[in-house]
């Protein structure tokens, strides 16, 4: 077994990581995406395919793109984060398959089987969205995740092709404080989980 994390790093990802919902003016650079991204990409998937698919929203006229799609109570917050991100699913990952994972041919699996690839795109491409949460939170970014919009309006203004939908929203940036909403409570450990 490694070492376990140190107790403030387990509070940065975990215990005192809260949802942002206001950002202050710090920038998140395109070295910081380039890194939360070098960082989220080793996380697990099946068959080593990678679903997910992340369009960061930084200019203001990309933000004014997506704010139609937005519910009300997601615009301000949205319009204040220094970047947005898409996380969509690519409905056709499995032809990427032989190249990420040589071992086995696994295309097939999925190109017979539209329930199979609809799930694992939706079930790998969530995973990757978590990855991102963490890897960003690792990296001292604040992150505002999202599933308040209308997808089929992202989906036809960034995807218009098809091949790729939406699945939720990560606004990060730095977080303000004064916008947290009140810690709400976590299941225990036996309202949550069993040992058999
Ligand atoms: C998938 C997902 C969708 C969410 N959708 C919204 C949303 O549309 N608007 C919003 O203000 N917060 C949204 N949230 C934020 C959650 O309410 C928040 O993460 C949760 O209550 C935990 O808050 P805490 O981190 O401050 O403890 C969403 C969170 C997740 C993970």
């Amino acid at each position: 077994m490694k070492t376990p994390l140190s107790d403030s790093a387990l509070d940065q990802l975990f215990r005192a990581a809260h949802t942002a919902h206001g950002f202050g003016p710090e920038p998140v650079t395109n070295e910081t995406l380039h890194a939360l991204h070098d960082l989220l990409k080793w996380g697990p998937t099946s068959f080593n395919c990678q679903p997910a698919r992340f369009v960061f929203i930084r200019s203001a006229g990309a933000k004014e793109r997506l704010k139609p799609a937005l519910s009300p109570g997601n615009v301000a917050q949205t319009m204040a984060a220094p970047v947005t991100v898409i996380v969509a699913s690519d409905s056709r990952f499995f032809e990427l398959l032989p190249a990420q994972f040589p071992a086995y041919d696994a295309k097939p699996l999925y190109e017979n089987n539209a329930t199979l690839a609809r799930d694992t795109a939706f079930r790998n491409g969530s995973l990757q969205g978590a990855y991102l949460i963490l890897a960003a939170r690792a990296l001292g970014l604040d992150c505002g995740p999202m599933s308040g919009f209308d997808a089929a309006s992202v989906d036809a203004e960034f995807f218009p092709g098809g091949r790729f939908r939406s699945n939720f929203l990560v606004n990060i940036g730095t977080a303000d404080p004064t916008k947290f909403f009140p810690r709400g409570p976590r299941l225990a450990f036996s309202e949550a989980a069993h040992i058999l």
